[in-house]
């Protein structure tokens, strides 16, 4: 394999950058200099060191997260718990988020060190389906939902949304349905909400714009107060993954992102690990 690949995959840096890295005379193979990138190396045998440390060779990595709220979707954090701290008995060297979800969002994450699989997730042209399940405060109208299946305005100087799917699955008063609410905390704060419609269902979305979901439910009367992401491409989260669990992506999930070509798994409920009744 050749050196610049080998640094590359090891998430030293991009090709590009651990060119100049080995350039530079940063990198050692078994004790000596090497300053030619395209070098064959033997990816088991060889000791490879970039300043001075050994390089691991984990190859590409990638995995399903179950999201808990509370902690920041970003590799370092000054403050709070990041998605990363989860990762236990990892080589978390070079594993990032694929985009990411607010700090109270909960749900399917996936986290790689594979750029080409962030980008096909990501790219907006690709138009990758994510969705989410919500409980909101508020009630939506046909024309609401309309509005928010066509394109919706959620911001001074942006474009429409793109189309998106809705789907309702509860509608009442706040007092009628609180026990299926986890929002607890969010509540006691705000006792004279006790009066309030309030709304569940799912909302899926073809793009990553910041706090999406929430801006376009609040473009229509709904205010968020749950947030969890349920699938992405079709990939459901696994139901058995509790929050702050995470399992590595088959072959076959991987595969089926990359192509987008629907859905695995079925959009049960139950599967997504929300109660209904
Ligand atoms: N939309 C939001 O509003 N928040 C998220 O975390 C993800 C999508």
């Amino acid at each position: 394999m050749r050196l610049d690949k080998f640094l590359a995959e090891a998430s030293v840096g991009t090709r590009k950058t651990v060119r100049t890295y080995v350039k530079e005379g940063k990198v050692i193979v078994n004790d000596q200099v090497i300053v030619e990138p395209a070098v064959q190396i033997d990816p088991i045998a060889d000791v490879v060191k970039y300043l001075s440390k050994e390089v691991i060779h984990t190859g590409k990595l990638y995995y399903m997260f179950h999201k808990p709220a509370g902690c920041i979707t970003a590799r370092k954090d000054a403050k709070s718990k990041t998605v990363l701290d989860y990762f236990e008995n990892v080589n978390i060297n070079g594993l990032f988020p694929v985009g990411r979800l607010d700090k109270d969002t909960e749900g399917l994450l996936f986290l790689t060190n594979d750029g080409d699989f962030n980008h096909q997730l990501m790219c907006p042209e690709k138009h990758v389906e994510k969705k989410y399940f919500f409980w909101a405060f508020g009630a939506l109208h046909s024309e609401d939902k309309k509005r928010l299946e066509t394109g919706i305005c959620i911001g001074e100087d942006e474009t429409l949304t793109k189309p998106a799917k809705i789907e309702v699955l509860k509608e009442g008063m706040y007092h009628e349905l609180k026990n299926e609410m986890d929002i607890g905390k969010f509540i006691n704060k705000k006792k004279n909400l006790y009066e309030q419609s309030v709304i569940s269902g799912y909302l899926t979305i073809s793009e990553g714009r910041k706090h999406q979901v929430k801006r376009m439910l609040k473009a229509v009367g709904c205010y968020v107060v749950y947030l969890k992401r349920i699938s992405i491409g079709g990939i459901m989260l696994d139901k058995s993954l509790e929050k702050g669990e995470y399992r590595v992506v088959t072959e076959q999930e991987i595969q089926k992102l990359i192509e987008n070509q629907g859905c695995i798994g079925s959009w049960q409920d139950e599967e997504a690990g929300i109660n209904r009744n």
